[in-house]
């Protein structure tokens, strides 16, 4: 017999990490509105999840798909004026009916004008998403806008949607990319936390998660450990022979990356609550299977960032000055600094290498 599907929750409270990060990864939801007598209306909508002063904001555009009628006069746009409750439902559905899932939100819609603040970061976060907005003049066009969210969530099977990602896995694998260069704007701190809880599912050697992660946000300890790095990185490149006038571009370079990135994620080696052996053999394997497990946890990080519509990049510059890092961060001797992530908003699209095919990865089946 089938178990019986749970009941969504009904309090309203603010949407989760989760909830954020699964409307952010879908490409379409259904835009509830009513007009002043209280006659509804749904529309599909493409859409993004923005950071505003700490909080969520979807937008969507006012975009030139073929419509009948101009925008002031979209039944959309004359609800939100004339009654600005809507609500939104992104959802999954599959015949696997262990696999449904649904984000519903509520909040308050406005439309927001080109010139007002919150529309550039609104249009950046919609292009980046959606490619197709690139050949539309949404920049010049009114962008809706809801905010005050508050969220219910249901899903049929935690444990199968997680697995199937309740997502395109294989999409969100393949799009996340090395990003070196963001926008200022700030990054959402439930973002953040989804994708570090994302880094605790890792696989880890007896499933003692031998890492921990500093989250790296104030300017000021950006420039601290940009500050500290630099030091040490100098006297390496001066040791290598390099010429001073590229010591100082390399650098200088790298001090930038790490001031113009919004927020960093520092993953350190943790292996206190490893076991210990007397032979070196043995303990150096039970280290390198921490050090696998932390590679695990950080693309678990890594995915999770890029399915909430973020970017990431990976530095390997604290391996070579752990100490360095762990002093300027103020870290408890027991962590070992060994990368350094940095969070934000793409400021423009990387260029990807080109992968191995899959074929001349596999060097023996029989
Ligand atoms: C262990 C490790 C260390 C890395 N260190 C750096 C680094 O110091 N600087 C950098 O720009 N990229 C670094 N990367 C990112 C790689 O250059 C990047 O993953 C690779 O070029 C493939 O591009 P993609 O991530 O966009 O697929 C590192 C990646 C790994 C896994």
């Amino acid at each position: 017999m089938t178990a019986p599907l749970p009941t969504p929750t009904t309090t309203r409270r603010p949407p989760t990490g989760e909830e954020l990060a699964f409307v952010s990864a879908r490409r379409v939801g259904r835009l509830a509105t009513a007009d002043a007598a209280g006659e509804p209306a749904v529309v599909p909508i493409c859409y993004a999840v923005i950071d505003v002063d700490g909080s969520p904001l979807v937008v969507s555009a006012l975009d030139e798909k073929p419509k009948r009628v101009a925008d002031a006069d979209l039944a959309r746009v004359r609800h939100i004026r004339a009654r600005p409750e809507v609500a939104l439902t992104v959802d999954d559905y599959t015949e696997d009916w262990s696999r449904l899932a649904f984000v519903h939100l509520r909040g308050r819609a406005r439309v927001v004008a080109p010139e007002a603040a919150a529309h550039a970061p609104a249009v950046a976060a919609l292009q980046a998403k959606y490619p197709q907005y690139a050949a539309m003049a949404i920049e010049t066009r009114p962008i809706v806008a809801i905010g005050d969210l508050t969220a219910t969530g249901w899903r049929a099977d935690a444990g199968a949607a997680a697995r199937a990602g309740g997502t395109d896995l294989d999409a969100t694998i393949r799009g996340r990319r090395s990003v070196r260069a963001f926008q200022a704007r700030p990054v959402p701190r439930a973002t953040i936390e989804a994708a570090i809880a994302a880094a605790g599912w890792a696989p880890s050697p007896h499933g003692r998660q031998p890492w921990r992660f500093a989250v790296v946000e104030a300017p000021a300890r950006r420039t601290a450990l940009a500050a500290a790095m630099a030091a040490t990185w100098e006297e390496q490149l001066e040791l290598d022979g390099q010429a001073a006038e590229i010591v100082q571009i390399r650098l200088a370079k790298s001090r930038q990356r790490l001031h113009n990135a919004p927020l960093l994620i520092v993953p350190c080696l943790y292996l206190a609550d490893l076991d210990s052996y007397p032979d070196p053999a043995r303990q150096a394997a039970e280290e390198t299977m921490a050090v696998q497990s932390l590679g695990a946890a950080i693309q678990n990080l890594l995915l999770t960032v890029y399915a909430a519509g973020l970017d990431a990049g990976w530095m390997c510059a604290p391996l070579f000055c752990p100490e360095v890092v762990r002093d300027a961060l103020g870290l408890d001797a027991a962590l070992v600094p060994h990368a350094l992530l940095p969070v934000g908003y793409a400021a423009k699209d990387p260029v990807r290498r080109d992968r191995l095919p899959p074929a001349s990865l596999i060097v023996s089946w029989e």
